[in-house]
């Protein structure tokens, strides 16, 4: 949610900003912009994509060796030139770009404007940098870092709220300044040359070392050197990571889409999921990271799963996976509702907070009220170096690889995995018997191979989404572990195809939804040879009987799927609770191809951002 990307060193920054934008622009793409420093201060913004402000920059050049740049995803203040980052302070000697919100931006503006300062936006932004070039102007004495770093401090005490911020003043030409709070912030560590970039993937080809700043860090750097503290002033226990990541890891390779590239990957990153975690001996599996002994394991009786969008179908997955593997009482709750809810939770009840991006605010806070109320809270996550990563209890590594197409796909399939691997595990500590879990153990094995194979038929999959693609709307139907499925397939279509997709148990059909079906309203049934096929054909021939086209996901060898369907596709055969591993492929390609054709932008749908690190 809102990239940022700083620069100092002895190169043009504008080139490095804009490529390191682009990197970005999974956070937000409504508008973007980029000061530089050279003498004086130079800004250009403007609506719309990365691609828009390169033009920009283009016709009318930018030049200079320190420079901050953004590309935002609007909170406060509609999309428009004014609104776009960076912003100045009254002095127009400082800018800053801004991720996040500053929730009393209300009342420090009316103080602002009591004192005399004038804003040219409506963003909570823009009041932030006032606030900070008033503390600068008001320290007074010669033009130091260490002047900039207190005002900064001084602003960022006034400020309730969340941000990560990138800073730089006229007066104070070789420095950059940089603080967090709730949004990511990463220092790139450069050979005379340093980055700031809310996500290491902006900085990937220019450092292989980084510091994830944390909460209520306040960094200053210039070309050879930084130093961080802390908002009170005090030294912060800051380290210096590896930059694993590749500039392989985040290009589009050959694919005309990173989700393309991403639904492909599935074979590699459900084989990492589980690479390590299967013990032939114990016959289990083997999560070291949850940091529990068997005895707290076996304590455990009442599992939360929480996590917003995609991870929380995965989580509604995992509830039905947890109770039929693990037979422990199972519930799943949007972070965004747990934060506020006071669920009534027994002390050995163990949260997880499962985020692809570990930086979700959500998500985020539910850890943070969960590990309030005494609850051991482990993550689910896919960056190793988030907040969420960071703070919980324990938890379980995806090593799924960056996912940047903004419609979450691996990261669905790696985390319905891991709960997989955590029903085994518990229910091994309980009922499971040894050949039990070996079944289990084989049959998740077998797992990757078998969405290798569905992956073969994405082009067979692309005629019938193309064939489809008069739709008004769809609904998507399944029962048990296919619920879940049922709701991610019709996410997936409405994020980037933004065609009106609703996902229902499919017996809940009869309830209501029925009314809706009609020939422009097709429905896409998850009807594999699972304990409830039955239930799923009569629930095909209720749509059947009122002329609604059905699309069906069957399993192979099936044979009366396709008489009472229009078109089916099959997946291999698997047990029911790993299903919704393979029957997911099929529609996030279905929901891929029929973007494509509409003509959307599959990358990047409108009005969303991959990670939401506001409320
Ligand atoms: C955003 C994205 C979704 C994603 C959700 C949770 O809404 O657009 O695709 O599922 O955030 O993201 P997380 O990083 O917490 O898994």
């Amino acid at each position: 949610m809102c990239g940022i990307i700083g620069y100092i060193g002895k190169s043009e920054a504008a080139p490095i900003l804009l490529e390191g934008l682009r990197r970005l622009e999974y956070r937000g793409y409504d508008s973007a912009g980029l000061a530089t420093l050279n003498g004086g201060l130079s800004i250009r913004k403007c609506k719309g994509r990365i691609a828009n402000l390169a033009e920009l920059i283009a016709r009318e050049p930018i030049c200079g060796s320190i420079g901050i740049s953004h590309t935002r995803w609007a909170t406060h203040g509609g999309v428009t030139d004014e609104n776009a980052h960076p912003h100045f302070d009254q002095s127009g000697k400082l800018v800053l770009v801004h991720n996040g919100v500053i929730e009393n931006y209300q009342t420090l503006k009316e103080a602002l404007a009591a004192e005399g300062h004038q804003f040219k936006s409506q963003t909570d932004t823009e009041v932030l940098a006032h606030l900070i070039g008033k503390h600068y102007d008001g320290i007074g004495g010669g033009a130091t870092r260490k002047r900039l770093v207190e005002a900064v401090r001084k602003a960022l005490k006034e400020v309730t709220g969340t941000y990560g911020i990138a800073v730089m003043h006229e007066d104070v030409p070789g420095v950059l300044v940089g603080a967090r709070r709730g949004s990511p912030l990463v220092l790139g560590i450069g050979k005379g040359e340093n980055f700031l970039a809310s996500d290491v993937s902006a900085i990937v080809g220019h450092t292989r070392e980084a510091v994830y700043l944390r909460d209520y860090d306040i960094v200053s750097l210039d070309g050879e050197d930084f130093e961080i503290s802390t908002l009170n002033g005090g030294a912060s226990g800051f380290e210096i990571s590896k930059v694993e990541l590749t500039e392989d890891d985040v290009s589009k390779g050959s694919y005309p889409h990173y989700m393309l590239k991403e639904i492909f990957e599935q074979p590699d990153s459900l084989a990492n999921a589980l690479r390590g975690r299967l013990s032939l001996e114990e016959s289990t599996a083997k999560l070291g990271g949850l940091n529990m002994t068997p005895t707290e394991l076996r304590n455990i009786e009442r599992i939360v799963l929480t996590g917003c969008g995609t991870a929380c179908h995965a989580a509604m997955a995992g509830e039905y996976l947890l109770e039929s593997l693990a037979h422990l009482p199972t519930e799943v709750e949007f972070a965004s509702e747990f934060r506020y809810r006071n669920m009534p939770m027994n002390k050995d009840t163990v949260v997880f907070a499962i985020s692809q991006s570990g930086e979700t605010a959500d998500t985020l806070a539910a850890l943070r009220e969960s590990q309030r109320k005494g609850h051991r809270t482990l993550g689910i996550c896919n960056n190793v170096a988030s907040t969420i990563a960071r703070e919980s209890d324990g938890g379980v590594y995806m090593h799924a690889g960056p996912e940047i197409g903004v419609a979450a796909t691996k990261s669905f399939t790696s985390q319905v995995t891991i709960l997989t691997l955590l029903g085994l595990l518990l229910g091994r500590i309980r009922h499971l018997s040894t050949s039990e879990g070996i079944q289990i153990m084989e049959e998740l094995q077998a797992i990757p191979e078998k969405v290798r194979s569905i992956l073969k038929q994405s082009d067979y999959i692309k005629t019938i989404a193309e064939k489809y693609s008069y739709a008004k709307a769809m609904m998507f139907l399944g029962r048990q572990f296919n619920y879940p499925v049922a709701m991610e397939g019709a996410l997936k279509m409405k994020e980037i195809s933004y065609l009106h997709a609703e996902g229902h148990p499919s017996a809940e059909l009869k309830h209501g939804v029925i009314a809706l079906i009609s020939p422009e309203v097709p429905s896409v049934f998850i009807a594999p040879d699972d304990s409830v096929y039955d239930k799923n054909i009569s629930n095909i021939e209720e749509v059947k009987a009122r002329k609604g086209p059905v699309i069906a996901i069957g399993t192979e060898g099936d044979t009366k799927l396709a008489k009472v369907a229009d078109d089916v596709i099959y997946i291999p055969r698997c047990p029911d609770y790993l299903s919704p591993l393979l029957t997911v492929i099929p529609l996030q390609l279905f929901a891929y191809h029929l973007a494509v054709k509409l003509g959307c932008d599959v990358d990047k749908p409108r009005n969303l951002a991959k990670s939401v690190t506001v409320e």
